[in-house]
């Protein structure tokens, strides 16, 4: 199959690569680029694992063609803190324990943070809003809606 050049600031960085016309931006991401946490979940834009932020809007990546991330901005986990800087949302899952198996954590905090650029002091009616695509088999979500609402105010209190 025809592959295209095509370019992305992947979390800050010009990554140079080839896509063809019918490929995920998530399949991209996992197996050309290796940003593996970017998660495969159900691959058809219903549990919101693979989300990413592309140029500031949160997107389903598996459904996402590549060539539309062409000379754009995609931000994964991994370009919004680190497990030894981490952001003040993942300091927040980690402590309000909104992580369990973790599979759907990435795109949680990445829906998340959007809102909280856009909308720093959220009600709840309104984290629940933003995280409405993001599936969770484990935590009952109570948890998660906390921790977002504790990152705001951690935020905000900077
Ligand atoms: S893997 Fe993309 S929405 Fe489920
Ligand atoms: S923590 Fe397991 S799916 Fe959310």
């Amino acid at each position: 199959m025809k592959k295209y050049p095509m370019r992305i600031n992947l979390n800050g960085e010009w990554v140079e690569m080839e896509a063809d016309a019918g490929e995920t931006l998530l399949l991209a991401l996992r197996d050309t680029l290796d940003a593996v946490e970017v998660k495969n979940g159900c691959g058809k834009g219903d549990c919101g694992a693979c989300t990413v932020i592309l140029n500031g809007n949160p997107v389903n990546a598996c459904l996402t063609l590549a060539l539309q991330a062409d000379g754009k901005e995609v931000t994964t986990i991994k370009g919004i803190g680190s497990a030894q800087d981490p952001h003040p949302l993942q300091k927040s899952f980690v402590e309000k324990g909104a992580i369990q198996c973790g599979f759907c954590t990435p795109g949680h905090v990445l829906s998340a943070k959007v809102l909280l650029d856009k909308n720093p002091t959220p009600t709840r009616d309104e984290i629940t809003e933003a995280i409405s695509g993001n599936l969770c088999r484990c935590t009952g979500y109570t948890k998660i809606v906390e921790a977002i609402e504790n990152s705001a105010q951690s935020l905000n209190a900077e």
